[in-house]
This record gives C-alpha cells, structure tokens and sequence, in this order.
C-alpha cells in the first residue's frame, strides 16, 4: 500500500468514528427518555411502569399487536387510548429517523 491510500484510509476512520459519535445511539435514547416508564429491558417493571400498567414490550404478542407506523406514530406525537393520552409524544426531541431507530430497539427487546 503506497502512502497516500494510507491517508485516504486514515481519512475514512476518522470519518467513521465522527460521525457515529454524533447522534446518540437508541439504546441510549431509550435510557434517557424512555426507561422510567417502560424499563430498561422494556419490561415496565418500573414504578412509573406499573402505574401506568404498560406492557411488557419483550413479549411476543404484544410485539405482534403494534404496527411499526403506530410506534412511530406514538413516539412522535403521542399516544392515545380511548381519546386520553396515555404518553405524551416526542417530537420535539426526536427526529422521525430517531423515533425508526427506537422502533427497531423496541423490537430486539423480544424474547
Ligand atoms: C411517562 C411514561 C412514558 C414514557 C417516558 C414513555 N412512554 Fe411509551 N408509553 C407509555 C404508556 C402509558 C403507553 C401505553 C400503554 C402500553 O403501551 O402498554 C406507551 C406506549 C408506547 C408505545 C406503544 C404504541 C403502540 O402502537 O401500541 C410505544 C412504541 C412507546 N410507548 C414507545 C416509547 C418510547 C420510544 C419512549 C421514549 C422516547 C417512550 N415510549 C416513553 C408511557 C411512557
């Protein structure tokens, strides 16, 4: 390998390690704005969890019953039951991709 494609290389590390620095990561996303109330494993055995009575997210039938539009839906704008919401959106915080990548943590929380 010549010097210069060394560089080059070099280069796309830095790159690399830059730019998946930049935006939090999910798993850390869900620590800080969604783990008090649906626990961090997603079990809402939490205080807040079993006030609110939410549902085990590792389970597989409750994976089933939510569609991934309506998860989106719901991180972004809010959740409502019967007219009451039951948790408030995040629209302000997240970014739609954001709110994609927090689907996607939801989801390998199934056991
Ligand atoms: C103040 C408590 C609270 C916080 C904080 C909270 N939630 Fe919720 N969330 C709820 C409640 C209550 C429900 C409805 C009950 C249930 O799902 O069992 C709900 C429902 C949901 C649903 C289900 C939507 C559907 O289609 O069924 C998703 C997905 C969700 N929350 C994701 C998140 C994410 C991601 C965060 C963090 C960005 C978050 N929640 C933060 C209380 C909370």
């Amino acid at each position: 390998m010549n010097s210069t494609s060394k560089i080059a290389l070099v280069g796309v590390a830095l790159a690399f390690v830059a730019g998946t620095s930049h935006a939090a990561p999910a798993s850390e996303n869900w620590e800080n704005s969604c783990a008090a109330c649906h626990g961090e494993d997603g079990k809402a055995q939490t205080k807040q969890g079993k006030k609110l009575k939410i549902r085990d997210y590792t389970e597989a039938a409750v994976q089933a019953e939510m569609k991934d539009d309506e998860m989106i839906k719901a991180i972004l704008d809010g959740y409502l039951e019967n007219g009451k919401e039951r948790m408030k959106g995040f629209r302000d915080e997240y970014s739609e991709q954001e709110a994609k990548d927090l689907v996607a943590f939801i989801r390998q929380l199934k056991t």
